[in-house]
């Protein structure tokens, strides 16, 4: 399915437009390329209504009556176990289905449309003119019922061979993000566990070119991942920043921080190496430095906040509710910036 999906795009987008407005011209589309380019049906799960429509189209009496079942008030719970919490999607749906027969005007109307997924841009436009690069995790997980699941967007971008792929158009944006590109002259404090490092590979390459042609203020970077050996991403780029004067370096007045959260048997987190590290984050704080987080939105960004929150304790001997009350303060004044993802 997305070896599929991957031709249709790339003939889809050589030769035929989604935008019909597009240098004022109608283009005509292939309705293979609309279901790919357009419809999400290998991703999104289809809601309640759908299997009502499908009962009207299923020939087979014992399917009809299975789609009835999952369509009634009764079958709330069946549902939602078959479906939602397998996280179905709209094409596993009709393949356990083959008797129905759904007119394509239906499918248009009931299936969603195929959602955008948004990456952080991790290079420097300084360092990498005309280029974008993006750090992207390759989502899987396995569901109750032990079915392995992929995420759509991420498996197939890895499935892109750089050589066989020469010439595929990725269709894109680029839309302006939560975190502000700080100017050369502002402190920073940066939290980028697992893929939230991408904004920050693309803010140290440019304070690193920046710092070549004038001076530049600190930075310290806190990092989080599983292990040493297993996805320590941009390794050789942090630790070659944090030398030879570099921008995170101890010399600049930088540092970079790692916590490697399954290389021992108690988990160590970004939190740790930053109640580790108080005094020097207070220090960097009243110089006027700028906090940015990004990464997993679970439990992550709370967590991190308390610990800067905590940090602000230790080391002003406020209350930790001053402290929550002067971050706020930080964020309201565009110093506290947070770009979380899940
Ligand atoms: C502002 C912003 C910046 C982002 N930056 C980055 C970035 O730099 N790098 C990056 O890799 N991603 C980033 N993301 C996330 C990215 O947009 C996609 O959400 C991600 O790549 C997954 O897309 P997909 O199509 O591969 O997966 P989808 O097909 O969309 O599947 C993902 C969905 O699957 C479900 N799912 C995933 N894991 C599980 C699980 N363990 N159990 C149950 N259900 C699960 C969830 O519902 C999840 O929403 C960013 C998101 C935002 C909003
Ligand atoms: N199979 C793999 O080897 C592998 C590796 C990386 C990513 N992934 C997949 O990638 C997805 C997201 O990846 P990601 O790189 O963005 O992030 P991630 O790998 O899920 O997390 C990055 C780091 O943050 C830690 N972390 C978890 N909860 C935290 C919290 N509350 N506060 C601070 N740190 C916390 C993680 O530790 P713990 O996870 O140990 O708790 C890990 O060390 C994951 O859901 C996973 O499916 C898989």
């Amino acid at each position: 399915m997305f070896w599929r999906f991957s031709q249709i795009q790339r003939r889809a987008t050589e030769k035929e437009s989604l935008d019909p407005s597009q240098n004022g011209v109608v283009h005509p589309i292939k309705l293979r390329s609309f279901v790919a380019l357009a419809m999400d049906i290998a991703s999104a799960s289809p809601r309640r209504y759908f299997f009502e429509v499908m009962s009207f189209y299923a020939t087979a009496e014992h399917e009809k009556e299975k789609l009835q079942h999952f369509a009634s008030p009764e079958g709330r719970d069946d549902l939602y176990q078959y479906n939602q919490k397998e996280r179905r999607t709209v094409l596993e749906v009709l393949e356990d289905f083959p008797s129905v027969q759904m007119p394509f005007e239906w499918l248009v109307q009931l299936v969603p449309p195929l959602k955008k997924r948004a990456f952080s841009i991790s290079s420097s436009p300084l360092a990498h003119p005309n280029q974008v690069h993006l750090t992207v995790n390759i989502v899987s997980w396995t569901t109750p019922f032990k079915r392995k699941r992929h995420g759509l967007c991420s498996t197939w971008l890895v499935a892109l061979d750089p050589q066989e792929s020469r010439g595929v158009v990725i269709p894109s944006w680029i839309h302006r993000g939560c975190l502000p590109p700080p100017p050369p002259s502002l402190p920073l404090i940066l939290i980028g566990p697992g893929t939230g490092c991408a904004p920050f590979r693309a803010f140290i390459e440019q304070r690193a070119v920046q710092n070549t042609k004038g001076p530049t203020s600190p930075v310290l970077f806190f990092f989080g991942c599983r292990s040493q050996e297993s996805d320590f991403l941009y390794e050789h780029f942090w630790l070659s920043h944090s030398q030879n004067h570099g921008v995170l370096s101890k010399e600049k007045g930088g540092g970079f921080f790692v916590a490697f959260s399954r290389d021992q048997p108690k988990k160590i987190y970004v939190q740790h190496k930053i109640r580790e590290e108080s005094a020097r984050i207070w220090r960097l704080l009243n110089a006027g430095a700028a906090i940015y987080i990004a990464g997993s939105s679970t439990k992550m960004p709370t967590d991190v906040t308390s610990a800067v929150e905590d940090v602000i304790v230790k080391e002003s001997g406020m209350s930790k509710e001053s402290a929550s009350r002067w971050l706020r303060a930080l964020e309201k004044a565009g110093r506290f910036n947070t770009e979380a993802w899940s």
